[in-house]
């Protein structure tokens, strides 16, 4: 884990040196265009109707799909692969290599190559592998997994629930180009950053994606001078930039600065990860990304480019602020406060197998270390940690601004408690010259390729001070939810409203109290029948997530990480935001050219016909 992180860094760091001769200067003028705060035109009257469709007797109107007499003809794709440089390609699934054709919407093609699959073999729990593929997820369970390396070439390969095209944008042109098609061709339309998603927003059926990968511009400035009062350091950020990226730059500066990023080294910072509210290792201090914005260049659903900030469409501004992904305009750039990065600190701890076998001891552990989340992060930490049966790894405890010796301080009270109970542990602390070492040194990068149903929960300050013993024995639940299902959990201790009490974003206002984030997770199978993922979908929120709602009484959760299925998500995902995010998507989206499962004003649309078209219900 940690040799593949330093040779990552590598590439990173030569990168990031190629970037910095040109990133020295304050923002372009755009950003503080006296124009006011007027809207863009949205002008629809070019939008392709839906196409009418019945399934299970009820009738839709859906996007339009290969097939059918609206799908653009084979002179409008190439007259579209024109406008956009040639970087239009047919989707092929990363997996292909290892199977002998690809049989794809488009007609069957030969795809084995020895070479290839042993590169897709060798690579599809590789991260960095995988965000570089034009349209591939790192979880694939919403990819339908129809065609995974196997070492049987003869094993079909289909599309499963990935795009027909891909469009490879280097160029907000050539992504104004796939939104106006999308949307005078009916097609359905998906942006496609990291391919981080959970829960397969980046990918669907029969589609056109836009990849931004390539958006990597990024500059600096010691003095903001865009609308507000904000005039500190920031940093102009391009829609394709990932964490460990923005970091390793920001930490080539003088001085070195940081970025509220995510924990994960190679999620993105432009995409969904800020649209869904974005959290990370600073957020005990400084909020979500979100609540650090000051501004976006997008493009909107009626192909519109236009900026977004306090100034400029305010109620844009603040909906692209954690309001959902894919929901309101497509992001070309975020423009975001910057810190000075600090001395910090960080700890580990496992209670594990290794050291006991004794289920109960376990258990103990794991009640005092949940016990102790607030008092964690009432002293500003945050920490990022994993349960599975018989097995608890905190790594890290992140102590921003703090030494080993002030950590240490903080976590002896829950450290007292474990010897008390004879609760075995391995412990490690660790002093830093910044955050960015710690970083570098102690998070480790995590794997794709798996395929699992996501949910999840928070629990604020309220939960664990008054329902702590509820809450371990819902995680019991969420550990074993049924004989033949297996679950675990992946937890993260941050409380936004620590340092920015009242929301500035469309998160939820609930989590300003926050202590305890946890994912919930079930692995599937290969080969899962359409019924047994019925099942796991059903254990996983009505047993799962529902055991941990109802030990809680926070009523939140987060729309990046979680159950797009569970009953009231517009309140847990949104709270009293909902009903202001609805109405400012029915006017910068109105006829759903965007799309991501349990967004704002998405009620009436469904993926049917088990998962393949997009489609209203009339
Ligand atoms: C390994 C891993 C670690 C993670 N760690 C964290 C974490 O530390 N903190 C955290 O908050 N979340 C984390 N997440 C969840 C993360 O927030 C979501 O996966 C998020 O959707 C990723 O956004 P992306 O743009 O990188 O990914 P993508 O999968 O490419 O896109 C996600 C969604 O955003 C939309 N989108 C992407 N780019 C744009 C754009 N430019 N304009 C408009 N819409 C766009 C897509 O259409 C899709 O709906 C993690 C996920 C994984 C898999
Ligand atoms: C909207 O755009 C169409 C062309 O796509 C144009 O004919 C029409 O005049 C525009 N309407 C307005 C109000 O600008
Ligand atoms: C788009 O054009 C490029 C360059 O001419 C070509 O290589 C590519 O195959 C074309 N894409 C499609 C889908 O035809
Ligand atoms: C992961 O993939 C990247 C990009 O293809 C590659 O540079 C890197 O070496 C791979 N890592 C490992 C451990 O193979
Ligand atoms: C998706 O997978 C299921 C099996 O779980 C299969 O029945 C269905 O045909 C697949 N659909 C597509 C479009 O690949
Ligand atoms: C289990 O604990 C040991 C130390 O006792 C540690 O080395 C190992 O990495 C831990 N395993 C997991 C999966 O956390
Ligand atoms: C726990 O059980 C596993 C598997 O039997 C064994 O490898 C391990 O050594 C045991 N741990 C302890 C502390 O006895
Ligand atoms: C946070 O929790 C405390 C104690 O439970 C409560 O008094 C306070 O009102 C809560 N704050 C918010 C913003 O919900
Ligand atoms: C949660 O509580 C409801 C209402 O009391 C109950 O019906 C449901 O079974 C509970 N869920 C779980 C998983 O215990």
């Amino acid at each position: 884990m940690i040799d593949m992180m330093h040779g990552q860094l590598l590439l990173l760091g030569l990168a990031a040196a190629g970037v910095l001769g040109s990133s020295l200067a304050t923002l372009p003028r755009q950003d503080v265009t006296a124009s006011g705060g007027g809207s863009p035109p949205l002008n629809f009257s070019d939008a392709a109707p839906l196409q009418p469709t019945t399934w299970n007797g009820k009738k839709y109107g859906c996007k339009c799909y290969l097939g059918q007499a609206c799908w653009p003809s084979a002179n409008d794709w190439k007259k579209l692969n024109a406008t956009v440089g040639g970087n239009l390609l047919v989707d092929i699934p990363p997996g292909a290599p290892c199977h002998n054709t690809f049989q794809g919407p488009l007609g069957t093609v030969n795809t084995y190559s020895a070479a290839g699959c042993a590169d897709v073999q060798a690579n599809f729990a590789n991260e960095t592998w995988t965000v570089e593929k034009p349209a591939a997820e790192l979880w694939t369970y919403w990819t339908n997994e129809t065609c995974r390396p196997t070492v049987d070439p003869s094993a079909p390969c289909t599309l499963g629930y990935y795009p027909v095209y891909v469009i490879l944008a280097k160029t907000k042109e050539h992504i104004k180009a796939g939104i106006d098609f999308a949307r005078q061709k009916g097609v359905r339309m998906i942006v496609r950053n990291t391919g981080h998603d959970f829960i397969g927003r980046s990918t669907g059926w029969g589609s056109l994606v836009i990849n931004t990968h390539s958006f990597q511009d990024v500059t600096w400035t010691k003095t903001y001078t865009g609308p507000g009062s904000y005039t500190g350091t920031a940093v102009k950020i391009g829609a394709g930039v990932q964490g460990r990226s923005i970091l390793t730059q920001g930490h080539a500066r003088n001085p070195p600065v940081v970025v509220v990023t995510g924990e994960c080294p190679t999620v993105g910072i432009a995409g969904g990860f800020i649209q869904g509210g974005g959290h990370g290792p600073w957020t005990t201090l400084k909020g979500f990304s979100a609540d650090n914005v000051l501004s976006f260049e997008v493009i909107t659903a009626s192909g519109q480019f236009t900026i977004a900030n306090e100034a400029q469409n305010p109620d844009l501004f603040w909906a692209l602020k954690g309001g959902g992904p894919a929901s309101f305009a497509v992001i070309l750039s975020v423009t975001m406060k910057t810190f000075p990065d600090v001395k910090s600190a960080g700890a580990i701890l496992y209670i594990n197998s290794t050291l006991t076998n004794d289920t109960n001891l376990w258990w103990s552990g794991m009640t005092s270390f949940h016990k102790y989340s607030n008092h964690f992060v009432d002293n500003g930490l945050y920490a990022y940690f994993e349960v599975l049966p018989q097995t608890l790894r905190v790594r890290p405890w992140v102590a921003i601004g703090k030494t080993a010796a002030q950590l240490k301080t903080i976590l002896q009270p829950f450290l007292s408690e474990l010897d008390t109970e004879k609760v075995p542990y391995e412990f490690a602390i660790k002093d830093f010259n910044t955050f960015y070492d710690l970083y570098i040194d102690m998070f480790e990068d995590e794997a794709a390729g798996g395929s699992a149903l996501t949910g999840g929960w928070m629990f604020n300050h309220d939960d664990v001070a008054n329902r702590n013993d509820q809450i371990i024995n819902a995680m019991k639940t969420v550990l074993a939810p049924a004989p033949d299902v297996f679950g675990f959990m992946i937890g993260h201790l941050f409380n936004p409203g620590y340092g920015v009490p009242v929301a500035n974003s469309a998160t939820n206002p609930g989590w300003r109290n926050a202590t305890d984030f946890l994912i919930t997770t079930i692995i599937v199978e290969d080969g899962a029948s359409l019924a047994r993922k019925a099942y796991l979908q059903n254990t996983l929120t009505y047993k799962m997530d529902d055991a941990l709602r109802n030990a809680s009484r926070s009523g939140t959760t987060y729309v990046n990480e979680a159950d797009p299925f569970q009953p009231n998500w517009q309140s847990h995902f949104w709270g009293s935001a909902y009903p202001q995010l609805k109405k400012t998507r029915s006017k910068w989206d109105p006829l759903g050219i965007f799309y991501a499962v349990s967004t704002p004003g998405t009620e009436d649309w469904q993926v049917i016909q088990d998962g393949t078209k997009l489609c209203k219900a009339l």
